[in-house]
């Protein structure tokens, strides 16, 4: 094994005095992207060295929240890769109709986009009010704006255009009201919406559901973090339930690739085995 470079050591430093010190742990966070995000936050941070950083961060729980804006990536989109939304329609909306009563769980949820446009589709499908929306992520920051459903007013014509190629046929703008530069989402879609802090690296499972969307997360994570969320996902769903990731993300080379069948698979939706 050769050695690692400095900076390798610092940032591995980082994240267990950061683990030690607030409980969030990034330590199995795939590195060379992890170590893209710090380097960033340092400059924006003015911060010399990443161990300079951690000296911060350690002493000042501010500098830890602000840090933590980096290592989240906080972005997300409404109706966020469109042909996903609407597989999910054709293909497991069916599926859902034959529940009595629905638990969804959005693992990683951020800023909230993928939560409403889950709600949305959900009440044009007759299936909003028999639903709960577990809706979870480690940045309180982002849950807060999630729970607000603010979003920039122009960037409404574009998510239209994405509702409308996820199979959306109303009006998009009947679900929400727009006040000065921003777009306030209907308070009657997240009614049984359960915003909460859960993190995929150190919780477990919390409930049984039908449906588990997790898009846009497993990415950050080293394969040995990803079969633990994957784990959490198999352990969490109802016999046969349905799991949606992102469209870089696969259980292909995972612990768990043979406990799921694809349904999708273009869209990476897939449902747990019947073993
Ligand atoms: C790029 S966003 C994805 C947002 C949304 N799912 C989407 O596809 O648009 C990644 C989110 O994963 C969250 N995240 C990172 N690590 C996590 C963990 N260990 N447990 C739960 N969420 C995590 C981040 O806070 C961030 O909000």
């Amino acid at each position: 094994m050769t050695n690692p470079d400095s900076a390798t050591i610092e940032l591995r430093m980082l994240m267990e005095a950061i683990y030690l010190k607030y409980s969030y742990d990034f330590r199995d966070y795939s590195g060379a992207s992890q170590k893209r995000r710090v380097l960033h936050a340092l400059h924006q941070m003015d911060c010399a060295t990443i161990s300079e950083l951690q000296a911060r961060v350690l002493h000042d729980p501010e500098a830890f929240m602000q840090l933590l804006q980096f290592l989240t990536i906080p972005t997300s989109e409404m109706f966020r890769d469109p042909s996903y939304f609407l597989a999910l329609r054709e293909h497991v909306v069916p599926h859902l109709h034959t529940y009595a009563s629905l638990k969804i769980w959005i693992a990683g949820c951020s800023t909230g986009e993928e939560v409403y446009s889950m709600a949305i589709m959900l009440k044009e499908e007759g299936l909003l009010e028999r639903s709960i929306i577990y809706a979870t992520d480690i940045n309180p920051h982002s849950l807060e704006r999630a729970r607000k459903g603010v979003y920039p007013l122009e960037r409404m014509r574009a998510y239209t255009a994405s509702y409308q190629m996820a199979g959306g046929e109303a009006a998009f703008s009947d679900y929400f009201t727009a006040a000065y530069d921003s777009a306030l989402f209907d308070r009657s879609l997240i009614e049984n919406v359960s915003f909460a802090d859960h993190s995929l690296a150190t919780d477990s499972v919390f409930s049984e559901t039908q449906l588990v969307c997790c898009r846009n997360v497993l990415i950050y994570f080293n394969r040995k973090l990803q079969d633990r969320a994957l784990g959490l996902f198999r352990e969490s769903l109802c016999h046969r339930g349905f799991l949606g990731l992102g469209s870089k993300e696969s259980i292909d080379f995972s612990a768990y690739a043979g406990a799921f069948e694809p349904l999708v698979k273009a869209e990476r939706i897939y449902r747990k085995g019947a073993k």
